[in-house]
């Protein structure tokens, strides 16, 4: 999952996944409603961030792009965060699943409740199915607990994927 924090307010956003189903991607929770969350699959074809390399991850917008975006090298798909992870650029068929989070004011803590959009969790792991159980054994496919440590993009991944972004 991305969990970023963007520069303004994000308004919530109404996309449509490769199905044709019609959502609404939520819009920013916290202090500054600026903070939101996505699915880290590609919609393409389902890169997704690794401990040891990442296809998939935040750039710096470009030219009339927002000052961020997703982008991912396996064939140059782009999405904007600020709309819901909306396709900008590329092959993708889909925008990234949005998280839905909820903002705890009393305690400053987060929490992802739900999935909006094109949910892609069972082709990935029907696609990566032996390689998620050669690295991960039998948790591979396990819930995770209540809560989760969130990482710096950079501290998850040991090489960042450099393509023409
Ligand atoms: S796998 Fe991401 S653009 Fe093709």
């Amino acid at each position: 999952m991305f969990l970023l924090a963007l520069e303004r307010e994000v308004k919530a956003t109404e996309l449509v996944t490769e199905a044709g189903q019609r959502y609404a991607a939520p819009a920013g929770v916290g202090p500054r409603r600026n903070i939101v969350a996505f699915s880290a699959i590609c919609s393409h074809k389902l890169m997704y961030p690794t401990p040891q390399l990442s296809f998939i991850g935040p750039r710096a917008g470009r030219g009339s792009e927002p000052a961020q975006v997703i982008h991912c090298c396996g064939d140059q798909s782009r999405y904007d965060p600020a709309q819901g992870a909306r396709v900008i650029g590329g092959p993708a068929p889909q925008p990234l699943a949005a998280v839905l989070l909820e903002w705890d004011r009393t305690a400053d803590r987060l929490h992802a409740i739900g999935l909006q959009g094109g949910e892609m969790f069972s082709a990935f792991f029907e696609k990566y199915a032996f390689r998620l159980e050669t690295e991960l054994g039998a948790k591979a496919r396990a819930a995770c607990g209540p809560t989760a440590a969130v990482l710096p993009a950079r501290a998850y991944s040991r090489q960042w994927q450099s393509c023409p972004a």
